[in-house]
């Protein structure tokens, strides 16, 4: 028995995404997205933004796992089944965009994709498992990105609203927790994944990313309007990628040096889609950097009546910053860096393991933003060793999220208010940055391996008895 009481109705569940998980990437009409260019392998994200890259498919060179996934797009029953044998309250998914508008311009949406959809809700209805939809997560259409130049390109504000009209009717009395751009802070270090193009001049950088982060700033206020008339029962947040920022040491140059890092990367996003303004730090950087943005009429009136209703959050690590790091090594990380930190353990994968870090960033985030706060991913990608006896004993699995579910629980005695925690790659899939099936974060082992061998098989692991023993006691036991 622990001291923490999580809210009667907190959302347990787990996390995943349509284009690491589906498979079935050219089945149902869908087009092809971001990730279904993106090569398997640890050089994925270089490969994807290097000059002359054409966004197009060769087998020859490369394996494309995104492809087959883990084949949810036909195994979905079985997998839900297990979800609900752990009690999962809420399941986050996204839908591919390139299901319902496979070109993304499109004037009608594709029924078979809607369809598809339909079924998959329906299905985690019938075993109680409330929905938690991200509308795009890293899936851009690679027509937009070819034909348009991604998010620096206002058109694409009009297929977006096309779309999440088209799914806001369709799915209104199926979902009713919404989430618009995941981790759409992330744009700012790797602006091809979320913004749909790649950078490859440095002094090209900085005014096309914040064009297109207007205008997607105008997409989510828009979605955020429909959702709410639509839909006037569901709640609809943004997603950041948030890791809070440590200064190495106390020398004040790089205490200020941590806290531009983190009003730059962790709260810009936030704070205009949270409090419906561009914060002044940003104003200013605009103003000594001569970015002039194509700010339309009314855009700014829409940002303020577009504003969210909660914050979703993807938390891994913390990250430790020094303005002259020379003479430090470089920590590994989700997309960001930073120095390594001399009090924290890392995964297999270098990422930083800082429990604590998510208490406090959560309390830093409520005390911003006092909006509710859902942890939407969380977890650790680990190898896992199948035992001659068949089981899976992921115990590392378990202390992680333990320590991540106590944190929680602290913030919450701290008066955090918080919706729900849902692990990241609640079963395993395809790594993001990584492109490997053996980057392991789940509870559900399924047979595949980076070589394309494997059954796709289930199997559960330790951590799946556990985290379903945490569900049934509201996080009692741990
Ligand atoms: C987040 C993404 O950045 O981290 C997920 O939203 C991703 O899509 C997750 O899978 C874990 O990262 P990775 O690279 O270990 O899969």
């Amino acid at each position: 028995m622990n001291k923490y009481h999580f809210p009667e109705g907190f959302l347990w569940g787990g996390a995943t995404a349509a284009n690491q998980m589906e498979g079935g990437f050219d089945e149902g009409n869908k087009g092809l997205n971001i990730a279904d260019v993106l090569p398997g392998g640890k050089e994925r994200l270089n490969i994807l933004q290097s000059p002359g890259f054409n966004f197009e498919i060769d087998r020859e060179k490369y394996s494309y796992p995104n492809h087959e996934g883990i084949d949810f797009y036909h195994r979905y029953k079985e997998d839900i089944a297990l979800f609900a044998e752990m009690g999962f309250k809420v399941f986050r998914m996204s839908i591919a965009w390139t299901r319902i508008f496979p070109n993304g311009n499109e004037l009608e949406a594709n029924e078979e994709g809607l369809a598809f959809y339909d079924r998959v809700f329906d299905e985690l209805h019938k075993h109680g498992i409330e929905p938690v939809v991200t509308i795009s997560h890293y899936e851009m259409p690679v027509n937009l990105v070819k034909e348009y130049g991604g998010w620096r390109n206002r058109e694409v504000v009009t297929f977006f609203e096309r779309y999440v009209n088209a799914i806001f009717n369709r799915y209104k009395n199926k979902v009713k927790y919404w989430m618009t751009f995941n981790e759409i802070n992330s744009g700012l270090i790797m602006p091809i994944m979320g913004l749909g193009f790649a950078i490859h001049k440095e002094e090209d950088k900085y005014q096309p990313t914040f064009q297109a982060y207007h205008y997607q700033f105008v997409a989510s206020a828009i979605a955020v309007k429909a959702c709410h008339e639509i839909i006037p029962d569901a709640q609809i947040g943004c997603m950041i990628l948030y890791a809070p920022v440590y200064s190495y040491d106390s020398n004040p140059e790089n205490i200020m040096y941590a806290l531009q890092e983190e009003r730059f990367f962790n709260y810009f996003c936030a704070d205009v889609q949270v409090r419906g303004e561009y914060p002044a730090f940003v104003k200013r950087y605009f103003k000594e950097h001569n970015i002039e943005l194509d700010i339309r009429e009314g855009d700014l009136e829409l940002i303020k009546e577009g504003t969210v209703d909660y914050i979703g959050l993807s938390y891994y690590m913390s990250r430790t910053e020094k303005k002259e790091k020379s003479d430090l090594e470089n920590a590994q990380g989700n997309l960001i860096g930073g120095v390594k930190n001399p009090f924290l353990k890392a995964s297999d994968w270098g990422w930083e393991i800082d429990p604590v870090g998510l208490r406090i960033g959560l309390n830093q985030l409520y005390d911003r933003y006092q909006v509710p706060l859902f942890v939407v991913e969380n977890g650790l990608g680990a190898y896992d060793k199948v035992e001659e006896d068949g089981s899976i004993n992921d115990d590392y699995r378990i202390d992680y999220l333990r320590d991540h579910i106590r944190a929680m629980g602290e913030s919450i005695e701290d008066g955090v208010e918080l919706m729900g925690y849902t692990t990241w790659g609640c079963i395993d899939m395809v790594s993001m940055s990584s492109g490997e099936y053996s980057k392991r974060y789940g509870f559900i082992y399924v047979d595949k391996h980076d070589d394309g061998s494997g059954t796709l098989a289930r199997k559960k692991k330790k951590s799946f008895f556990w985290y379903k023993n945490v569900i049934e006691t509201n996080g009692e036991k741990l």
